[in-house]
């Protein structure tokens, strides 16, 4: 063992899998539940909307009748995007991966955001505000836009998931619609140190602002192994095409060592209780939409996995098919998927500048040592 690597003798954790990075009491995977501050996701699939949940998340506790008023007033008044956004959001490319189009606008809504950079909690809460009530308004916006409209203005008294289905679709979402995308929000508001979150977390460590610490989420949540899964789902769901295709399919992609999108956990073994949830609205919701084969070959790809791989679906596999059928574009899984999840990324943000303490783990080094640097024209 050379000089250099015995600094970094001890284990490696590789994804550091195993390694708790920080205390939390925002959410945690609980055995074969989550909880959000305590309460069960099922609780609160049940019993509680996507705005009680980020008061939940950002302010410990459920809120009151009034208090639900009044945040919800709060997050209403910052749901339409500053009229100073759409010149320069109207002239930005839209044949991009929505995603970058997300992670763009956010970036350039910080440049017109005075307190992009202040760190005190009350300007931090103004900050987490502004972006969990815009990231749906700009979802639709692009995908009104890159359609050739214009984009529609939500409206302050709505909820979220109601701006977001009308701003989208462009006429007013069926209550039962609203209800059951609405429960979707609640289902991937957070979800203890995955990978979006600990970026976050990274980056408000160094006392970077929240804008920032978002932006570094949404790349992180883009990826195919995180959020980016939803949308690879449908896709291999689209390509199988109908259920006496799964087998061949996963002959196929097993067989080339591909992997299955949608299944495994990093931490859940037994299940997750989310997908157990998406997937009974999937089967109904596919039913209703018409599209009852995508549910089908869902649940037979997940009992084949079960037998072939010993694997379990995750929160974006039934999630797909979800999307589908509320009639979401493919693409734009993944951005619903941060138009919820912003919210866990405020509260962790907020968590971390409480007791911060700047995360720097080690790498270690496996290079050569002591090499000599030759003149140019000798190397
Ligand atoms: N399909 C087929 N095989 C899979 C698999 C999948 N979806 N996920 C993991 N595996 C296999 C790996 O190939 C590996 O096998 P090996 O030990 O023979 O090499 C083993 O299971 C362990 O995988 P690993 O990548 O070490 O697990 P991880 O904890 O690092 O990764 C995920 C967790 C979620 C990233 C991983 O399961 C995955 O890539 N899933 C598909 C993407 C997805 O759905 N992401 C959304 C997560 S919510």
């Amino acid at each position: 063992m050379s000089e250099a690597t015995k600094e970094y003798a001890g284990a490696i954790d590789r994804g550091l899998e195993g390694v708790v990075a920080c205390s939390t009491s925002i959410s945690a995977i609980a055995g074969t539940t989550l909880l959000y501050r305590g309460y069960t996701i099922e609780d609160l699939a049940e019993n509680a909307g996507f705005e009680e949940v980020i008061h939940l998340l950002w302010l410990g506790h459920l809120p009151t009748r009034a208090e639900l008023g009044a945040f919800r007033e709060t997050l209403g008044a910052s749901v339409a995007l500053p009229p100073e956004a759409f010149p320069w959001l109207l002239g930005l490319p839209k044949q991009v991966h929505p995603m970058d189009f997300l992670h763009a606008v956010v970036a350039g809504l910080s440049l017109h955001d005075p307190d992009a950079n202040q760190l005190s909690p009350e300007r931090t809460l103004r900050k987490a505000v502004r972006l969990t009530a815009r990231i749906g308004t700009i979802v639709a916006a692009y995908h009104r836009v890159r359609s050739g409209q214009w984009p529609q203005q939500p409206e302050p008294d709505q909820t979220l998931a109601w701006n977001f289905l009308y701003s989208l679709l462009g006429s007013e979402p069926s209550p039962q619609k609203v209800r059951d995308f609405d429960v979707c929000l609640v289902l991937h508001a957070d979800h203890e140190l995955n990978a979006s979150a600990f970026s976050a977390r990274v980056t408000s460590s160094t006392l970077s602002g929240l804008y920032s610490s978002v932006m570094a989420a949404i790349g992180t949540l883009k990826g195919s192994l995180h959020g980016g899964a939803n949308e690879a789902v449908l896709r291999m769901l689209d390509e199988i095409g109908s259920p006496e295709r799964v087998d061949p399919y996963l002959d196929r992609s097993l067989g080339e060592g591909r992997r299955i999108m949608g299944f495994g956990h990093r931490v859940y073994k037994e299940g997750d209780p989310r997908a157990r949830i998406l997937k009974q609205m999937s089967e109904r919701l596919t039913r209703e939409a018409g599209v009852p084969e995508l549910y089908t070959m869902s649940a037979l790809l997940e009992e084949r996995m079960a037998e072939r791989k010993g694997m379990i679906p995750n929160v974006d596999f039934y999630s797909a098919s979800v999307y589908r059928a509320l009639g979401i574009p493919v693409d734009l899984f993944t951005p619903v998927f941060a138009m919820s999840r912003v919210a866990g990324w405020c509260a962790h943000v907020m968590e971390q500048y409480q007791d911060n303490r700047i995360y720097r783990p080690r790498g270690r080094y496996v290079g050569p040592t002591r090499l000599k640097v030759l003149p140019i024209d000798q190397r």
